[in-house]
């Protein structure tokens, strides 16, 4: 092969890479976009919490326990006090982050804005405008306690009924 050829067979090859090399950038490009544009039209789905739904038997809580065992399922901390069993609901009353129960300092708190809440779900410092809300609590005939959080109460004298506290 002449130096000359050799000189065109170089750039040829060097051609040919370069326009792979263009058309796999493209093609790159083009994929990276198609799953951006995908992502925004495709709907956020959140798929809604059950409303209704057992938390177990009376016995299973403890006096003055905080129970965060269905705070990942359903957004519940369960509490028991001398009095009964209450459901309060984690979601904060500022702007609906959800908060978190500190066992070592017994508080309730916000991440977002820092709130912080007693037990009973009343605010002791932060911005939070009103207490956390329980949410409706009965006795099921096979004696696990139901929680209906369609119908939820924050109001003091009014949370402490028979409807949001289940006596045992
Ligand atoms: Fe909880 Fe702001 S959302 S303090």
């Amino acid at each position: 092969m002449a130096d000359d050829e050799k000189v065109l067979d170089r750039r040829g090859f060097f051609g040919r890479a370069l326009g792979w090399l263009g058309w796999g950038s493209l093609c790159a490009w083009a994929a990276g976009s198609s799953a951006a544009l995908l992502r925004f039209v495709a709907p956020a789905v959140r798929y809604e919490l059950p409303r209704v739904f057992k938390i177990g038997r009376p016995d299973e809580y403890k006096i003055g326990e905080v129970s965060t065992r269905f705070k990942d399922d359903y957004q519940i901390f369960v509490v028991r006090t001398q009095q009964g069993i209450y459901a309060l609901h984690a979601q904060c009353t500022h702007l609906g982050c959800t908060t978190n129960w500190f066992q070592q300092d017994r508080l309730i708190k916000c991440p977002c804005h820092g709130t912080n809440f007693s037990p009973e779900g009343d605010v002791l410092s932060g911005p939070a405008p009103a207490p956390l809300r329980r949410a409706a609590v009965s006795l099921a005939p096979d004696g696990r306690i139901v929680v209906d959080t369609s119908e939820i109460e924050n109001r003091p004298g009014r949370r402490e009924s028979a409807r949001f506290l289940v006596k045992v």
